[in-house]
C-alpha cells in the first residue's frame, strides 16, 4: 500500500499522486493541479489553521482525542507530580532531562540572569497606576531587545542560548515588578538563594521581613501551575512566536508577539475572564440559570472549550486536584463550589456535550492564583512565566529547521476587480453597501 494520495481535478480529468507523509500531504503538491496554462494551481485554504500544519516539531505531542499532552514524550502527569518548572524548561528547551551535573549548571546559569537593568525599573514606572501587568509585561519584553543588541544574531547558537538563559530568568522579575508597580509597592530585587518559583513569590510578595520564606505548598503549587503551562504546540500565542520570529527579527520581539497572543481573552485571558465570570454568578443557586445565557451564544463560558482537545484537558484534571492542596493553606475560595456546579451542569447539558466543550486549563487555575492572592489582571502573566520555556523551545526549532522560511500565509482574494480612480469630488455616496469596511473605521 503506497503511502500517496491520488487527486482527480475534474475541470481536466487529469489525476496527481501526492505523498503523505507523517500523516499529511504538503499543500504545495496541489499548485500542479492547474485548469489553464495561467492558472496559477489550486491552493489549500484553511482559515485558522483547522487542519493545517505549519511545522514539523518533537517537543510537544498532544492527542485531543484521548486528553494525552507529552513534553520530549514525558507525560503532563508524571511531570507535574515529580519535576519542576526549571527542570521540565531544560527538558523543553533542549530535549532530554537533565543529569545531577547539568541541571546544577542551568539553575546557576538561569539565576545569574534574573536581574534587570535598572533602567527597566524606570521603564515600568512610566506605565500608569491601574495599568493591566500584561500590557506592562508586552511593552517590557519587547524593550529587552534594546537592552541586548547582541540578541539580533539569531542564528548563532550561543546567542540564541543566552537570550533563552536571560528570558527565563527575567520573565518573572518583570513579572513581580508589574504587580508591585500596580501595588504601589516597591520593587524587590531577585534574591538568588530561593528556587526560581520561591524567589518570584519573594519579588512579588516581600515586605518588611529581612528574607521573604515562601510557604512550600504555595511555592510547590504555583511551580506546577508553570510546568502545566509550559508548552502546548502549536496554540495562537506560539503560532506568533514562530511567525514573527520567522522574520529573523530578535526573540524579545517575538517573545513580545507571544505575550500579545496570550493576553486575549480567547488564549491566556481566559483564566482571568473565568473568575470574573464565577463572580458575577455569585452563587452556586445562579447556576442553572446562567448556562442559559452561554448557550444562547450572547456569551461565552470561558474556560470551556479548546480547538484540539475534545474529551478533557489534562492539565484542567490536575489543576482541579492542585486547587484543594492549596485552599488548605489559604482556605478555600468559595468560587470553587460555583465552577464544580457550572461544571457539573454544563458537562451534563446537550449544549456541550454535542459541541464537546469541557472545561480547560484556564477553568480552575485562576480560583487557585486568587486564593494565593494574586489580582485577576495577574492571571495571564502567571500563564506567560510558565509558557516562555516552549515559546523560545519552538522559536529555536523554528530556526533551525531549514524548511522553515519566512512565515507568508496565501490569501483568496475576493475583493473588486480592476477598477479606475474617481476624483474624490466627482464620487457618488458609497451608501449602505454590505461588505463596506467602513464600521472598521
Ligand atoms: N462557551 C459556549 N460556547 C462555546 C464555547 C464556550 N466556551 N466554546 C466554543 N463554543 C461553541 C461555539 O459557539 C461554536 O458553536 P456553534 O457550532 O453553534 O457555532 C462551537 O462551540 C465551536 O466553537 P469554535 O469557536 O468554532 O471553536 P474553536 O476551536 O475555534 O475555539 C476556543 C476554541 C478555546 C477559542 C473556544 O472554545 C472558546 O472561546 N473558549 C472560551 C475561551 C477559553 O476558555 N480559552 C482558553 C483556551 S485553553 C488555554 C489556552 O490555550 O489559552
Amino acid at each position: 500500500m503506497a503511502d500517496t494520495l491520488t487527486i482527480t481535478d475534474n475541470r481536466t480529468g487529469k489525476s496527481y499522486e501526492v505523498p503523505i507523509e507523517n500523516g499529511a500531504i504538503p499543500t504545495t503538491a496541489l499548485l500542479q493541479c492547474r485548469a489553464s496554462e495561467d492558472d496559477v494551481g489550486v491552493r489549500g485554504y484553511d482559515p485558522s489553521f483547522t487542519n493545517t500544519a505549519s511545522c514539523k516539531s518533537r517537543i510537544t505531542f498532544l492527542d485531543g482525542e484521548r486528553g494525552i499532552l507529552r513534553y520530549r514524550g514525558y507525560p503532563i502527569e508524571q511531570l507535574a507530580d515529580q519535576s519542576n518548572y526549571l527542570e521540565c524548561a531544560y527538558l523543553i528547551v533542549k530535549g532530554e532531562l537533565p543529569d545531577v551535573e547539568s541541571f546544577a549548571r542551568w539553575e546557576r546559569n538561569v539565576t545569574l540572569h534574573t536581574m534587570v537593568h535598572e533602567n527597566i525599573k524606570t521603564f515600568i514606572s512610566g506605565f500608569r497606576y491601574d495599568a493591566h501587568p500584561m500590557g506592562i509585561l508586552l511593552g517590557t519584553v519587547g524593550a529587552l531587545s534594546t537592552f541586548y543588541p547582541d540578541a539580533s544574531d539569531v542564528e548563532n547558537l550561543e546567542s540564541r542560548r543566552l537570550q533563552t538563559r536571560r528570558l527565563i530568568g527575567k520573565l518573572p522579575t518583570i513579572a513581580a515588578y508589574a504587580y508591585r508597580h500596580i501595588r504601589g509597592y516597591p520593587y524587590i530585587y531577585p534574591d538568588n538563594d530561593l528556587s526560581y518559583t520561591g524567589n518570584f513569590l519573594s519579588m512579588l510578595f516581600r515586605m518588611q521581613e529581612r528574607r521573604y520564606k515562601p510557604d512550600p505548598v504555595i511555592e510547590r503549587a504555583l511551580d506546577t501551575l508553570f510546568v502545566l503551562h509550559a508548552d502546548h504546540e502549536q496554540n495562537c500565542s506560539t503560532n506568533a512566536v514562530r511567525a514573527v520570529g520567522s522574520s529573523l527579527v530578535d526573540p524579545y520581539s517575538a517573545i513580545a508577539a507571544g505575550i500579545a497572543a496570550l493576553y486575549g481573552p480567547r488564549h491566556g485571558g481566559a483564566n482571568e475572564a473565568v473568575v470574573r465570570t464565577l463572580q458575577r454568578i455569585g452563587s452556586v443557586g445562579n447556576v442553572a440559570r446562567s448556562v442559559a445565557q452561554f448557550k444562547s451564544g450572547e456569551e461565552r463560558l470561558m474556560g470551556f472549550g479548546h480547538r484540539v482537545y475534545k474529551n478533557f484537558d489534562p492539565r484542567g484534571t490536575i489543576i482541579k486536584k492542585l486547587a484543594y492542596e492549596v485552599f488548605e493553606v489559604t482556605g478555600k475560595n468559595p468560587l470553587i463550589d460555583v465552577a464544580l456546579e457550572l461544571e457539573r451542569i454544563a458537562l451534563e447539558d446537550d449544549y456541550f456535550v454535542e459541541r464537546k466543550l469541557y472545561p480547560n486549563v484556564d477553568f480552575y487555575s485562576g480560583i487557585i492564583y486568587q486564593a494565593m492572592g494574586f489580582p485577576m489582571t495577574m492571571f495571564p502573566v502567571l500563564f506567560a512565566i510558565g509558557r516562555t520555556a516552549g515559546w523560545l523551545a519552538q522559536w529555536a526549532e523554528m530556526i533551525r529547521d531549514p524548511e522553515q522560511r519566512i512565515a507568508r500565509p496565501r490569501q483568496l482574494y475576493c475583493g473588486e476587480d480592476e477598477r479606475d480612480y474617481i476624483p474624490l469630488d466627482d464620487r457618488s455616496p458609497a451608501g449602505d453597501r454590505e461588505d463596506m469596511v467602513s464600521d472598521d473605521i
